[in-house]
């Protein structure tokens, strides 16, 4: 299959970008509420969607299984699940399935509103193994027998899920969102001990509280549920879900404006979900402006060797989130001093690094959930061809790229598509010279 690709030219260390670029709504959040649509009586509208693969993904899946889907347009989408039935909509697709792991969460909808659902076992991927254990204790918790029959998880639940006690050994943030949209349909209460409390979480709750579910304590540890026994839930139509800012996606781009931007004003963002990265972004010395929803790098000058370098250490919400490991480990190889990177969510997450040391970046690989940086280095002008291996470290590898001297090619660019819309148009705009190839 012919894949898209980035060509690029680097900016050789030197800081010229400078604009706005408006950060998308969380295509982590969109993707939740999508899958919520099962839970409904009648079709609900969904604002502020990113237009990412994944998100035609999830279209595609749903209306595989019958959905009606407006696509998305100014980032609006409207989804219809009315025709959706028992006989017809329980199988999800494994092939549209294999290709995105967050499918996963439709299972919840589809098991408390129809009784059953079958879908592929997830394989391996390429950030670490990716178990679905969780979900599968909660829904035999909850009533449901689980079988798997080739390749192919069974559960049924006839007389419906009832509400359980259920306490996640492992902080999951899919699992969580999962179990609390089946729990919204199950009879009686359901309580969710040591939850994740992304702020992804707190959005679809927040919607789904506003359509008639009865959910207490997302964004705490322990989310309580109270099931309505099988009624689905009806949408409001002048209350759509509103997909909050991608946090992701801006601390992308800040920490890309760090390095490379003298002047550079990313709008539409949450500064408050971003704490962790604005506080170490802060203790190396890059300075920020926080408004309300904007962040603002302005006379960006200082050389990058001017800033210090950092330790990370990924955390679980509200700590430094897995998905900015990747850009920050490119910011670490250019700024001054030695740093030690930990990746606690996942033990795969650092194919890329690899890549980077072809650039001619100083990282030792000290096992697979560790690596240790120095810099500043120069990237070297010698490498042409650059891969992306998943979403964040594509976004990470276009990063390492800008920094460089010399002209490069990004093959892989479809898996930086699923999270990032657009990225190539929104760095010209900035003054980037980049452009998409087939
Ligand atoms: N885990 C289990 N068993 C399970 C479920 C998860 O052991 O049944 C483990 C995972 O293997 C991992 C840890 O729990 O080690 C946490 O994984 P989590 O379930 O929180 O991750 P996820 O829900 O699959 C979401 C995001 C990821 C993000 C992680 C962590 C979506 C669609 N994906 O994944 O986003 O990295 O939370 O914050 O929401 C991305 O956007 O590029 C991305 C990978």
């Amino acid at each position: 299959m012919k894949t898209p690709a980035f060509l690029m030219k680097g900016l050789a260390g030197k800081k010229t970008l400078k604009g706005h670029v408006t950060i998308n709504g969380a295509k982590n959040a969109a993707l939740k509420a999508m899958a919520t649509a099962v839970l409904f009586d009648k079709k609900v509208r969904l604002e502020n969607v990113p237009h990412t693969a994944d998100i035609d993904t999830m279209s595609a899946i749903l209306e595989k299984l019958g959905a009606k889907i407006t696509p998305v347009r100014n980032h609006i989408m409207e989804i219809d699940t009315t025709s959706m039935t028992a006989a017809n909509s329980t199988d999800i697709d494994p092939k549209l399935a294999g290709g995105m792991r967050a499918s996963v969460v439709l299972t919840g909808p589809l098991l408390a509103r129809f009784g059953k659902v079958s879908f592929p076992a997830p394989g391996g991927c390429v950030i670490g193994a990716r178990p679905i254990n969780l979900f599968l204790e909660g829904y035999k918790k909850m009533g449901a027998k689980v079988t798997l029959e080739n390749g192919l998880y069974q559960i049924t639940a006839p007389n419906g899920l009832s509400g359980m006690d259920n306490f996640f050994h492992i902080i999951s943030v899919g699992g969580t969102e999962t179990l609390m949209m089946a729990a919204t349909l199950a009879k009686g209460k359901t309580i969710l001990s040591n939850c994740a409390k992304e702020p992804e979480i707190v959005n679809v709750a927040e919607w789904l509280t506003s359509c008639g579910a009865k959910i207490k304590g997302a964004g705490t540890s322990t989310i309580e549920i109270t099931g309505s026994g099988g009624k689905l839930l009806h949408a409001d139509q002048a209350k759509p879900f509103v997909t909050i800012p991608d946090r992701i996606e801006a601390g992308s781009f800040l920490l890309l404006g760090a390095l490379c931007a003298k002047d550079l004003v990313i709008e539409k963002c949450e500064p408050k979900h971003m704490m962790a990265v604005l506080h170490l972004l802060g203790d190396a010395g890059v300075v920020t402006e926080v408004g309300a929803d904007t962040i603002t790098l302005k006379g960006n000058t200082r050389a990058n060797a001017a800033f210090k370098s950092f330790n990370i250490s990924t955390k679980e919400y509200p700590g430094f989130p897995t998905d900015l490991q990747a850009p920050a480990v490119v910011f670490l190889t250019q700024v001054t001093g030695e740093s030690s990177v930990l990746e606690t969510i996942f033990e795969g997450r650092f194919k890329y690094v690899e890549d980077l040391i072809q650039l001619g970046a100083n990282i030792t690989v000290i096992n697979p959930r560790e690596v240790r940086t120095k810099g500043p280095t120069a990237f070297a002008k010698t490498i042409g061809d650059l891969y992306a291996h998943d979403i964040r470290a594509g976004f990470a590898i276009v990063m390492a790229a800008l920094v460089a001297n010399g002209h490069f090619k990004v093959h892989n660019a479809h898996l930086i598509d699923r999270g990032y819309e657009n990225l190539e148009e929104r760095l010209t705009a900035l003054g980037v010279e980049i452009r998409r190839v087939l």
